[in-house]
C-alpha cells in the first residue's frame, strides 16, 4: 500500500527542488555599455565598451554589441561576458551613434538599455605622467599633451597614500602639479594623476602608473621609552640601561645615534655619543631593544635622546631602581599563555603619592641581563595589561610591577609564571640522616627555576611504596619518626600542575630499638647520683666529676711521707677514694749546688710547677735537675726527708 506513495513524493521534492534552485531561463539584462576611444599616439582605436553582464547565468551565454550609427550604418560584434570593441574600420568619427549589449543563450535572450554618444567626443586623453617631486615640501609633478585633442586646458585628480594605507585620498587639481602640505615626515607617498582634457563630454585618462617618493625628515618629537634590567638586586651598579628603538614613524628620520647622558653623584656629567654606525661595544641594538652596558654606579641620573640629521629627541630620564620605599600591599596576578602575557593588580589601598606610572616587566629566567626581557609603560589608572610576545613553554618568567615617579622608581610585586607547566625532573642531592634509632631526616635540594619546567605545588614523599607524605613546595627536609626497625625505601617526587615528575629514591635501615626508656633510665639514674658524686667529691678534695678548674690542683698530702705514716695506722678507706688522682705521681728530685755567681739577669724567672716539675731558664751548668717519675726511687742520702718535703717545703729545709 505505500509503494505508489514514493513517486508522488520524489515528484514534490523535484517541484521544490525547481522553484528553490535557480532557474536555467534566459540571461539578465546588461549593464548600459560604457564605451570609449582610448588614446593612442598616430593611428586612432576601436570604440572599447565596457558593461556589467547581470547575474551569473550558470549556462553558456553569449554576448553581443550592436550600434545604429547616422554615418556607416549598423552593426554588431561578438564580446566577452564584460567588454566588447567597436573596430576602427566600422564607425566614423564624428557620428552620432547609438549602442546596446544583447545578452542570448538557448533559453533567450536580453537587451541592455541603449547609449548615445558621438563618436567624436569619447576620445581618452592620454595618461599623464608624473616627472618629479620635491621632498620639502612634499610635491609631485606631471606633463600632459591636451593639445593633441584639440584643447589647452585641463582638469586633474590626483590620488595618493602611504605604504601602510590601503585607500586612496583624492584631490582634484588645475595645475600640473601637487603639493602635499603637512605630510608625515620620513615617509614613502604614493600618489597617482589622471587628467581630462578640457572638451563638451571631458572624459577622464586612465590613471598614470604609482609614483612613490619620501617626505624629508624632522627631528624627533616623541622621548625614547628608558628603563634598565637591575637582574634580581635593585643596586644600580648590576643595572644595564635599555631603551626601546623608536619607530621610524616617531623618529621622523633615520636614527644617526644616541646620547646617554650620566650625571654622577660627586657632580660629573659624563655625555656618551654612539653613532647607529658603532652599535658594538657598550651599546647594542637587537630585536628593537638598545642595551648600554657600562655600569651606573655612583650615577644619580641618566637620560637617553636620540637625533637625525634634523636634531634630537627630548632627553628621556631613567627611572632610578629605589629601595625603601613605603610600598603598599597588591594583590597580582599573572597568567601566561605561549603567545600573551596578562598582568593584573589591584589598586593601592590608597593612591601613591607621586606616582606617574606603572612598568610591567618580564624577564626569562636564567639568562644574563638584558636577555630575555621586555617592559611595557601602563597608565597609572590601570590595573592590568596583555603583553603580545613569544613565550617560550616550560620556562620561567619573572614577572613584576613597578611604580614609577619622576626619576625613581619602585618594585611593587613580582611572580613567578610559566607559559606552560611541564613535568618537574628529578629532585636533585635527595639525603638521609639518622638522626634516633627510628627517626631519620631526609633532605634535598630545591630545583632551580631555570630547570623545574613550571611551578613546583609540593613534594610528594612515598615511604615503602605505601605511605604518602605531601611536603609544602618551600620546604627541602622531612622528619620521619617512629619508623619500625629494618629497611625503608623512600621515593620524592616534585609535582607541579602537568603532574608528578621523575621519582628519586633512597634507602636506609633502622636499627632494633626499645625505645627511649633504653636511654631514659640510665639518664635519670645519673641525674639522681650526680649531686650526691659531686658533694662527695669536693668533701674529699678530689676532682672526680668536679671540673677541673675548680679544683685546683695542689700538693696532695697523702704523698708525704709524714702523712703516709700518720695514716698507715688508722689505714682509712678514705685514702683508697682520694688515691685515683694522685695514684701514680709524679715525684721530682730536686739536686741543689750551692753557687755564688747567681747571675740574676740569666733567670729572669725560677718557679716549680705544681706538677713537680721545674720550669725556667736556669742555668744547664749551675743547677742540675733530674727528674724522676718513678715515685719508689728515693735519693740514698735523703732517707728521712721524702720527695714531697723536697719538692713543697722551702729549700733550706
Ligand atoms: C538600430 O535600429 C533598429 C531599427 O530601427 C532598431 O531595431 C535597433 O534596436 C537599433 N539598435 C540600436 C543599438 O539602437
Ligand atoms: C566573465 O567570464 C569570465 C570567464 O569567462 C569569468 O571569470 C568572470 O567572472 C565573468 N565576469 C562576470 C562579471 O561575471
Ligand atoms: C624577579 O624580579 C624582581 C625584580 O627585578 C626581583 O626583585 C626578584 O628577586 C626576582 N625574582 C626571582 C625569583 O628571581
Ligand atoms: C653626537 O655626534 C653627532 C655626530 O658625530 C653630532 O652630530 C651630534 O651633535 C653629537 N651630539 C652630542 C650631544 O654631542
Ligand atoms: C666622579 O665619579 C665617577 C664615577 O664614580 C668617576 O669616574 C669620576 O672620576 C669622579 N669625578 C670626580 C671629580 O671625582
Ligand atoms: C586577564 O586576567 C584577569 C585576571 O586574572 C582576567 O580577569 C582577565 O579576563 C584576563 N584577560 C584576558 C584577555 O585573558
Ligand atoms: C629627581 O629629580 C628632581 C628634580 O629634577 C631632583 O630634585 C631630585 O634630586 C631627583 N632625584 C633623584 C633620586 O635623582
Ligand atoms: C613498589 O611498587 C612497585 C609496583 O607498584 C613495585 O614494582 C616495587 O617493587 C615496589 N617497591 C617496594 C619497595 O615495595
Ligand atoms: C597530597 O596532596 C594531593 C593533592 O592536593 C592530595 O590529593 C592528597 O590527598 C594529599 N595527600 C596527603 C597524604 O595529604
Amino acid at each position: 500500500m505505500a509503494w505508489p506513495r514514493v513517486p508522488c513524493l520524489l515528484l514534490i521534492l523535484l517541484l521544490l527542488l525547481q522553484t528553490c534552485l535557480p532557474q536555467p531561463g534566459p540571461p539578465s539584462p546588461p549593464s548600459v555599455p560604457q564605451c570609449h576611444i582610448p588614446y593612442t599616439e598616430g593611428q586612432q582605436a576601436g570604440i572599447h565598451c565596457f558593461w556589467e553582464p547581470g547575474q551569473d547565468p550558470q549556462i553558456p551565454t553569449s554576448y553581443r554589441l550592436c550600434w545604429n550609427s547616422t554615418e556607416g550604418g549598423s552593426g554588431f560584434v561578438e564580446g566577452t561576458n564584460v567588454s566588447g570593441v567597436i573596430p576602427r574600420d566600422l564607425y566614423s568619427s564624428y557620428s552620432y551613434m547609438t549602442v546596446l549589449v544583447r545578452a542570448e543563450n538557448q533559453h533567450g535572450s536580453a537587451k541592455s538599455k541603449t547609449v548615445e554618444f558621438n563618436s567624436g567626443d569619447i576620445k581618452k586623453p592620454p595618461t599623464p605622467k608624473i616627472t618629479d617631486h620635491c621632498p620639502q615640501p612634499l610635491g609631485i609633478y606631471w606633463t600632459l599633451q591636451c593639445n593633441d585633442l584639440g584643447s589647452s586646458d585641463q582638469h586633474c585628480e590626483v590620488q595618493y597614500r602611504t605604504q601602510d594605507q590601503q585607500g586612496w585620498t583624492q584631490e582634484d587639481q588645475l595645475l600640473r602639479n601637487f603639493l602635499l602640505l603637512t605630510p608625515r615626515p620620513y615617509t614613502v607617498y604614493e600618489f597617482q594623476v589622471r587628467c581630462a582634457c578640457e572638451g563638451p563630454e571631458a572624459l577622464m585618462s586612465d590613471w598614470s602608473s604609482v609614483y612613490t617618493a619620501q617626505s624629508s625628515e624632522s627631528a624627533p618629537v616623541k622621548a625614547l621609552d628608558v628603563w634598565s634590567d637591575c637582574g634580581v638586586t635593585s643596586e644600580l651598579s648590576q643595572c644595564a640601561l635599555m631603551w626601546k628603538e623608536m619607530p621610524t614613524w616617531l623618529a621622523q628620520g633615520k636614527v644617526l645615534g644616541y646620547v646617554v647622558t650620566l650625571s654622577h653623584s660627586n657632580g660629573t656629567v659624563k655625555v656618551v655619543n654612539v653613532s647607529t654606525s658603532e652599535l658594538d661595544g657598550p651599546c647594542v641594538c637587537q630585536e628593537k631593544r638598545c642595551r648600554f652596558t657600562p655600569s651606573l654606579q655612583g650615577v644619580s641620573g641618566v637620560d637617553v635622546s636620540v637625533y637625525n640629521s634634523q636634531g634630537a629627541s627630548k632627553p628621556a630620564p631613567l627611572a632610578l631602581p629605589t629601595l625603601g620605599l613605603q610600598v603598599p600591599e597588591l594583590s597580582f596576578t599573572v597568567n601566561l599563555d605561549i603567545l600573551s602575557l596578562n598582568v593584573s593588580w589591584s589598586l593601592p589601598p590608597q593612591a601613591i603619592e607621586n606616582m606617574q606610572e606603572y612598568v610591567v616587566q618580564y624577564k626569562k629566567m636564567g639568562l644574563p641581563l638584558t636577555k630575555g626581557f621586555d617592559w611595557i609603560k601602563v597608565h597609572k589608572k590601570n590595573t592590568s595589561i596583555i603583553l603580545r610576545g613569544d613565550f617560550e613553554k616550560h620556562t620561567a618568567y619573572n614577572v613584576s610591577l613597578f611604580a614609577v615617579f619622576i626619576n625613581s622608581s619602585c618594585l611593587l610585586a613580582s611572580t613567578i609564571g610559566y607559559s606552560l607547566h611541564g613535568l618537574p625532573p628529578k629532585v636533585p642531592v635527595f639525603n638521609v640522616q639518622q638522626i634516633a634509632d627510628s627517626d631519620v631526616t631526609l633532605s634535598w635540594q630545591h630545583i632551580s627555576l631555570n630547570q623545574s619546567k613550571g611551578l613546583i605545588l609540593r613534594y610528594q614523599l612515598v615511604l615503602n611504596n605505601f605511605t604518602v607524605y605531601n611536603v609544602s613546595a618551600d620546604q627541602s627536609s622531612f622528619h620521619l619518626l617512629g619508623l619500625t626497625p629494618g629497611h625503608h625505601q623512600v621515593w620524592i617526587r616534585a609535582e607541579t600542575k602537568a603532574g608528578l615528575g621523575p621519582s628519586e629514591t633512597i634507602s636506609f635501615s633502622t636499627k632494633n630499638s626499645h625505645g627511649y626508656l633504653r636511654y631514659l633510665l640510665p639518664l635519670i639514674l645519673i641525674l639522681i647520683l650526680l649531686p650526691f658524686v659531686i658533694i662527695l667529691s669536693i668533701q674529699m678534695k678530689t676532682c672526680f666529676l668536679v671540673p677541673e678548674w675548680c679544683c685546683e690542683k695542689g700538693p696532695d698530702p697523702s704523698n708525704s711521707k709524714l702523712f703516709q705514716q700518720m695514716t698507715l695506722q688508722f689505714n682509712s678507706s678514705l685514702t683508697v677514694i682520694c688515691s685515683p688522682l694522685e695514684s701514680n705521681p709524679k715525684i721530682s728530685e730536686l739536686e741543689v749546688v750551692e753557687n755564688l755567681f747567681w747571675d740574676v739577669k740569666a733567670c729572669p724567672r725560677k718557679r716549680s710547677s705544681p706538677d713537680g716539675q721545674t720550669e725556667g731558664m736556669l742555668g744547664e751548668e749551675r743547677t742540675h735537675t733530674r727528674t724522676d717519675t718513678e715515685s719508689g726511687s728515693l735519693s740514698g742520702d735523703d732517707q728521712f726527708v721524702s720527695d714531697y718535703e723536697k719538692h713543697f717545703m722551702p729549700l733550706d729545709v
